[in-house]
């Protein structure tokens, strides 16, 4: 029987000149597998079409778009995941979930081997492969950028000389790769990190610069997660969009950082995520209120310990299991409303109320009504302050010898 293959296909050229290329390099069959994570642009069934049209012997899509919506985006929001303190692993999470639907196909369609079109310089195919190891041990792995130098050149050639049905003209010098938790630009001019990024970058945000009248939402949050905006009901997904639509309109969530890969390079990177940054913004400002300060304290270290996790490639891991049922536990509280103004590239949070609050009035109003016994304050700072106090005479005693 011939081989078969499965490759994750994205519509775009390289990875539908991969269909012929890995054909040609192994004599096995393509399937084309083309995930729905949000993304958004031509449907999926055009798509589909053009992996038959450039050979594959059949072409699945699948819409994952409320699975990555609720199982992927809400976790990293309860984790309030920001790699290296700013991007908030847009690519990183989409993955792990294409990876489960490659793996799906490649069981149904009797495949040994899934592809994808991932250079050998960046993490995403570290991702790839360590999800499908985890989650397919059995099958293979093979990339036709790095494994079976299709460069971009050759792609073009490749498509011209078969004539397939997919255009070669169209000159865009970024590598992209969005879904509805946001955008990644990087390489062209981007690579010189004194170059600003220029407007045409931009595609989920307008500029800040000149924003409409500023946007005032309420979001409402049960257990970590959005449940309604301005009062109407909605689903994980509903919510990420709707703030796309409105964040982005007024410019929030634009990101512009090098960052560090897994494979050791520093890289620069443009973001933009403004559903996502609007969503962790107004979850952090409740959680503020409602989850006890030690947990809190030592839930941000673990959420940055998630984002590099999740980050290195490691979605499937143990560790990340384990983090994740801490930070679960964390939500059980985190439910109440936040109010937020969107403007001028900014997120920011003017009220919140929740009936899980830990906030409580009488203890800290410095007005009538005041419940706290300042007298208590005295004893507890003389004890809080002992052991460097005691610490402190050793050194006096210790320099005056
Ligand atoms: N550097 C980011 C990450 O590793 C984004 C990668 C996006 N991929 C792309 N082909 N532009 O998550």
């Amino acid at each position: 029987m011939t081989e078969r293959i499965v490759l994750a296909y994205s519509g775009g050229l390289d990875t539908s000149v991969a269909i012929g290329w890995i054909g040609e390099a192994t004599g096995a069959e393509v399937i084309a597998v083309a995930v729905d994570v949000g993304q958004g642009g031509e449907s999926l069934e055009t798509i589909r079409q053009r992996a038959l049209g450039c050979g594959a012997v059949e072409a699945y899509v699948a819409d994952a778009s409320d699975e990555f919506a609720n199982e992927y985006c809400m976790p990293t929001l309860k984790a309030n995941a920001l790699y290296q303190g700013h991007y908030p692993l847009v690519s990183a999470i989409s993955r792990p979930v294409i990876v489960k639907h490659l793996v799906k196909a490649a069981r149904e369609f009797g495949a040994t081997t899934v592809a994808h079109g991932c250079t050998g310089k960046g993490n995403d195919q570290v991702r790839f492969e360590v999800g499908i190891q985890t989650l397919g041990p059995d099958l293979k792995c093979i990339a036709p950028v790095r494994d079976l130098a299709l460069t971009r050149d050759k792609a073009i050639a490749f498509a011209e000389e078969k004539g397939l049905p997919i255009e070669t003209t169209k000159k865009n010098p970024y590598s992209i790769d969005q879904n509805v938790w946001g955008r990644a630009v990087e390489t062209g001019y981007l690579e010189d990190i004194w170059n600003a990024p220029t407007k045409d970058i931009y595609d989920y945000t307008a500029t800040p610069e000149f924003p409409p009248a500023p946007d005032e939402v309420t979001i409402s949050f049960e257990a970590g997660v959005p449940v309604a905006i301005d009062g109407v009901k909605v689903t994980p997904l509903q919510a990420i969009k709707e703030l796309n639509r409105r964040a982005g309109a007024q410019g929030v969530g634009r990101i512009d950082v090098v960052e560090d890969r897994l494979v050791g390079i520093k890289s620069r990177e443009i973001y933009e995520a403004p559903g996502a940054m609007a969503l962790i913004t107004a979850h952090k400002h409740l959680e503020d209120i409602t989850v006890e300060r030690e947990q809190a304290r030592f839930k941000a270290s673990v959420g940055q310990r998630w984002a590099e996790l999740v980050y290195d490639g490691q979605w499937f891991s143990p560790l990340k299991r384990s983090l994740d049922a801490f930070i679960e536990d964390t939500q059980k509280y985190v439910s109440g409303d936040i109010r937020m103004t969107l403007h001028g590239g900014q997120a920011v949070v003017n009220g919140r109320r929740s009936d899980t609050s830990l906030y409580d009035f009488d203890l800290a109003t410095y007005d009538t009504g005041d419940t706290f016994d300042q007298s208590m304050a005295r004893g507890f700072i003389e004890l809080w302050g002992m052991s460097a106090k005691v610490a402190s005479g050793r050194d006096i005693r210790v320099a005056g010898e």
